[in-house]
């Protein structure tokens, strides 16, 4: 992972809208073993998933798994609180306090001694980087945490981050967490191209599929049960569906019949296929998804550079450097 010594697997598995919402302890223990059996090591996680109660949900099925913990690695992420509106003040944000407090009710709703990633989920304007720096390297010298990052920050933030540490003789961020998909690209593609060639930087990706968009499953309306369909969940579907990037789906699935593969995995493909990109975290419903998803390994050496500016010609999201 960027330049530390952690190997994580090129796709990992996290639990955000599905966990509790959408799945129960037994399937989302099927699809734990389908994703380790298949060698993902990495599971993601939050405070603010189904407010705590995925990351018991994990947690959980860890427990029953029996699977050694140097086998496996787990995050989660600070910032947003678990008690949605009735979050007081210093149950959310990045002070030392809610830092601290989270890192330990986190390791309590996973019954876990420790955490191998812990996320700033979103940086923080009222809190000083220099609070932050100190105290996820406090975090790191109890052994609560081993490796600390941000995710969704800008560039001049984690270099911020890295200067602060730099003079304080302490650790920096290790790792980013961005959205990157066909959609999203120019943060992973522009922004943080300095912070990958001067400082080195792991990434954790989001939303390969932007929420399952790239897989073709809304061109033709919003399917029952599907993550757009949910109650609570229509801002998500007013941010990601417009007429136009279904029309770009559309166009992308003749490229997909062309590798005779899928929309979803090649779409996955493509995001693993960055140089700059460590792991893309899958989100899968069910077992059949996540098959679908994993051969993405088996297709990113396929995807010569004819074929990605083919992409590049249909998506027309490439961002100007
Ligand atoms: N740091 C952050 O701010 C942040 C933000 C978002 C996510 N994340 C992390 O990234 C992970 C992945 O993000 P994501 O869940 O949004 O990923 P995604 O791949 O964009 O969307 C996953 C959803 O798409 C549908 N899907 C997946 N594979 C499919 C297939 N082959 N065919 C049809 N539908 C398919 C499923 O939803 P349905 O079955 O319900 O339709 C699934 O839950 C999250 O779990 C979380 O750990 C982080």
């Amino acid at each position: 992972m960027g330049k530390t010594g952690l190997q994580l697997s090129v796709l990992s598995y996290g639990s955000w809208v599905t966990f509790t919402k959408q799945i129960d302890d037994a399937a989302s223990g099927r699809l734990m073993s389908l994703a380790y059996d298949n060698g993902i090591n990495f599971f993601d996680n939050a405070e603010i998933y189904s407010r705590g109660e995925s990351e018991k949900m994990m947690g959980r099925v860890l427990k029953t798994k029996g699977w050694e913990r140097s086998s496996y690695v787990v995050s989660s992420k600070v910032f947003f609180g678990w008690r949605g509106d009735n979050n007081k003040p210093n149950q959310t944000g990045l002070s030392r306090k809610h830092i601290t407090e989270a890192c330990h009710e986190a390791l309590g709703r996973f019954q876990l001694d420790y955490l191998d990633l812990f996320f700033c989920h979103r940086p923080d304007r009222d809190t000083p980087i220099e609070e932050v720096v100190w105290t996820m390297n406090h975090l790191i010298q109890q052994g609560k945490i081993l490796y600390w990052g941000t995710s969704e920050w800008s560039a001049a933030e984690i270099m911020e981050a890295h200067m602060v540490a730099k003079e304080l003789q302490l650790i920096g961020p290790a790792m980013e967490q961005p959205q990157y998909n066909l959609f999203e690209r120019r943060k992973v593609e522009v922004d943080y191209y300095t912070i990958f060639k001067n400082i080195g930087m792991g990434t954790t990706t989001w939303s390969p599929l932007a929420s399952g968009l790239l897989s073709g499953k809304y061109n033709n309306g919003v399917p029952e049960g599907s993550r757009l369909a949910l109650e609570g969940f229509e801002w998500l579907k007013d941010r990601t569906l417009s007429t136009q990037r279904i029309e770009s789906v559309r166009k992308l699935e003749t490229v997909a019949k062309e590798l005779n593969t899928s929309l979803a995995t090649l779409s996955i493909a493509w995001c693993i296929h960055n140089q700059n990109v460590t792991t893309t975290i899958l989100g899968a419903t069910k077992e059949q998804q996540l098959t679908e998803n994993l051969k993405a390994i088996e297709l990113y050496p396929k995807l010569t550079p004819e074929i990605m500016t083919q992409i590049d010609e249909i998506m027309g999201t490439k961002p100007v450097a």
